[in-house]
């Protein structure tokens, strides 16, 4: 069974580098810090609320597929990981639906026993299912700029369709209090639930804007990660004292340039009250 969002993760350059941005200005701690040879990767895992984790991942060696996804598409975000009770008989499943897979049994990785799903079945998606063999989540900490993240915001053609796949391959169903158009934007979007976070599908709706763009120059796949904040002028603030760039706040939400971010479309918006 799929439980919730165990990570998502990154691929960059130079883990160290990256580690100034999520561990020194995010404040997120690290909890794991491991390269694994047989992959030619280091991977960091780093606790965020909602019992979820950011992952970054380094190759380092030649030849591996996160070195050739770091030559051919540079930094950015790599996959979505499910936490799974047993990742054995959830990729049997994953199979006996359809989905192509890339590995049909589990193997040893960062996060426990784990085994990846093509993204060509997924929405331009590349899924993990992850069963944590030794409990290394160790509790976020309390003082880190970013809570949790709200939600991950995937471009997809069409939202209706995409709902669709991903409840049946997954079992999540849809927010319902969530999602709709949103004409200033020139999107429509629907979100699914996942425990403590959220699926976003977004389709865009219009030709201008950064979606349209994004679906014209990339087509389906993962457009953004929302970080919830307490506070977002303050927020704001203290990475503008970093010198981290930062949108105004626009409709409760801002924007983080990709610069600082490994690439990836970084927004905070204010922490759902609960
Ligand atoms: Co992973």
């Amino acid at each position: 069974m799929l439980t919730h969002i165990h990570h998502y993760g990154f691929v960059v350059r130079n883990i160290d580098e990256s580690l100034g941005f999520y561990r020194d200005i995010l404040g997120l701690p690290v909890s794991v810090d491991r390269v694994i040879e047989e992959q030619g990767v280091r991977g960091v895992l780093l606790p965020i609320g909602g019992n979820s984790e950011i992952e970054l991942l380094e190759p380092v060696s030649e030849g591996t597929g996160i070195a050739r996804f770091l030559e051919t598409r540079g930094e950015g975000f790599h996959h979505i990981c499910f936490n799974s009770t047993d990742v054995s008989s959830d990729l049997t499943n994953a199979a006996q639906k359809g989905i192509q897979m890339i590995d049909e049994t589990p193997r040893n990785g960062l996060a426990g026993l784990i085994g990846f799903l093509h993204p060509k079945s997924n929405h331009g998606v590349l899924i993990e299912y992850a069963q944590p063999q030794e409990e290394t989540h160790t509790l976020p900490n309390e003082d880190a700029l970013v809570k949790a993240v709200d939600h991950v915001g995937i471009v997809v053609e069409k939202i209706e369709t995409a709902v669709q796949t991903y409840t049946e391959h997954f079992g999540f169903g849809q927010d319902d209090s969530r999602g709709g158009a949103n004409q200033a934007l020139g999107i429509k979007n629907a979100f699914l639930k996942v425990e403590d976070g959220a699926l976003e599908f977004i389709e865009p709706l219009t030709e201008g804007g950064p979606v349209a763009k994004f679906a014209n120059e990339r087509g389906e796949g993962v457009f953004l990660l929302s970080y919830s904040v307490n506070n977002l002028e303050q927020a704001i603030e203290h990475l503008r004292l970093q010198d981290v760039r930062i949108s105004d706040p626009m409709g409760g939400v801002a924007f983080v340039h990709p610069k600082s971010t490994n690439g990836i479309n970084m927004q905070l918006m204010m922490r759902k009250e609960s």
